[in-house]
């Protein structure tokens, strides 16, 4: 394979990428040969899949901007969503506002709703023997935490909704389908904003986003909703991916499910299964100046893509990087980010991982994949499967 010229021509959303085989050798050229290549796809950017690269950028917010969006290509059509697509000072407001919520001590009311959401989950699958555990858990897992836990919603089917505008958004066929998914999620979130707004609940994150001052002075309705849109985003696709591929290596490694079924285990050793890996692929910055990175000249106004799945393989920053090592001593991996923009969901999405295997590997074992079926893998912005098709036995209830 030419890998030089696959480079040259990188996009993220290549259908390739599906194939982990292919994925693996590209990404492996690119970080030993190119950790900072210029892709003449997607309007042309910079190809950043070096560890010590990305870190370089990311501790550089003021030479590599999030605004006015970290998505590319960027949409026009689309709205500026904070707090990911901003930088100081209103990104440091809409942090302090979000921080309060995602903290630990934040989270500690929600653990047993989120426990809930898991233990009806893995019930409703258990005496079934297969299913696809994507579609029938983890999905369905986070969309009812998003709903119930951050949005504080009780009705399940407004719930589902969100979570096939969302899976719609992830993975439509074609463009006129995504734009269709994220009007409804949109009008959605318009709706969550003005029942707040008229009722405002206490202890709530969505009307504390109503109430939200930023930069001295209140949020518009158009700001509030698409911080809602960020959260509602954000949340989703990325635990599902995380629970997926953990699962996957279950099938491949049945020796850890005993572990993996403890969450005290999992709250120590979950970096290393998120470093290998890792739910979101990439993220955008834009240039403010004339820079330099890895001897690459980059003019203001240029676009950088930072390969986190790539970066968190980089044999520069972890031996052996190819191999689960629960032994490693630094594991300072990027699934999360770093800097200021890093993942303000992490604790949330911790909690979740870890109660969420609890529950469903304590009614269900011996997990392998469905003769005769396969997993299928995503490629684009998140990174895990589509479809983990499993067979399994039942436990009995706890
Ligand atoms: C395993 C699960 C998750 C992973 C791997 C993940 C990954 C990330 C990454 C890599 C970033 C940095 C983006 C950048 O560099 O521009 C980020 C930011 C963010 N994440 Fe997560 N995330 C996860 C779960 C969540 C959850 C549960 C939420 C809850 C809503 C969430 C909300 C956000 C938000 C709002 C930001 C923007 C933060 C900012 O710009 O200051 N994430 N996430």
């Amino acid at each position: 394979m030419d890998f030089a010229q696959l480079m040259d021509e990188f996009s993220p959303f290549d259908a390739r990428l599906a194939d982990l085989d292919y994925r693996n050798d590209l990404y492996g050229h690119a970080r030993a040969n190119c950790p900072v290549h210029r892709s003449n796809a997607l309007g042309g950017f910079w190809v950043v899949s070096g560890y010590e690269e990305i870190v370089e950028v990311l501790q550089d917010p003021g030479t590599f901007a999030s605004g006015p969006s970290v998505r590319i290509p960027t949409n026009p059509a689309r709205p500026t969503l904070p707090p990911i697509d901003s930088d100081a000072p209103a990104h440091r407001d809409w942090r302090r506002l979000l921080n309060t919520f995602f903290s630990p001590a934040g989270l500690t009311p929600h653990r047993e709703t989120i426990r809930c959401i898991a233990g009806d989950l893995a019930e409703s699958i258990a005496e079934k023997g297969q299913c696809d555990l994507m579609a029938e858990f983890a999905e369905p897992f986070s969309a009812y935490i998003t709903g119930r836990v951050l949005m504080g919603i009780d009705d399940d089917d407004r719930i589902k909704e969100i979570q096939r505008s969302n899976h719609g958004i992830a993975q439509a066929h074609d463009r006129a389908e995504t734009e269709a998914n994220w009007n409804r999620l949109h009008a959605h979130v318009e709706d969550l904003y003005d029942e707040r707004v008229r009722q405002p609940r206490p202890d709530d994150l969505v009307t504390a986003i109503t109430q939200a001052e930023v930069e001295g002075r209140p949020v518009t309705r158009d700001e509030a909703c698409s911080c809602l849109m960020i959260l509602h985003l954000g949340g989703l696709d990325t635990v599902t991916d995380a629970i997926g591929s953990i699962t996957v290596r279950l099938t491949e490694q049945p020796d850890l499910t005993e572990l993996v079924a403890n969450p005290e285990w999992m709250r120590i050793n979950l970096d290393e299964f998120l470093r290998l890996n890792t739910p979101v692929d990439h993220e955008g910055r834009t240039v403010t100046r004339d820079v330099e990175l890895a001897g690459r000249h980059l003019r203001q106004g240029d676009r950088v893509m930072l390969m986190y799945t790539c970066a968190n393989r980089d044999e520069r920053a972890f031996e052996h990087a190819d191999r689960l090592d629960f032994q490693r001593q630094r594991n300072r991996h990027l699934a999360f980010g770093m800097g200021p923009h890093r993942c303000v969901g992490s604790h949330l999405a911790r909690l979740e991982i870890e109660i969420g295997f609890e529950e469903l590997l304590g009614r269900i074992r011996d997990l392998r994949i469905t003769p005769g079926d396969r997993v299928t893998w995503k490629v684009g912005l998140s990174f895990g499967p589509k479809r983990v098709p499993i067979s399994y036995r039942a436990q009995p209830r706890r």
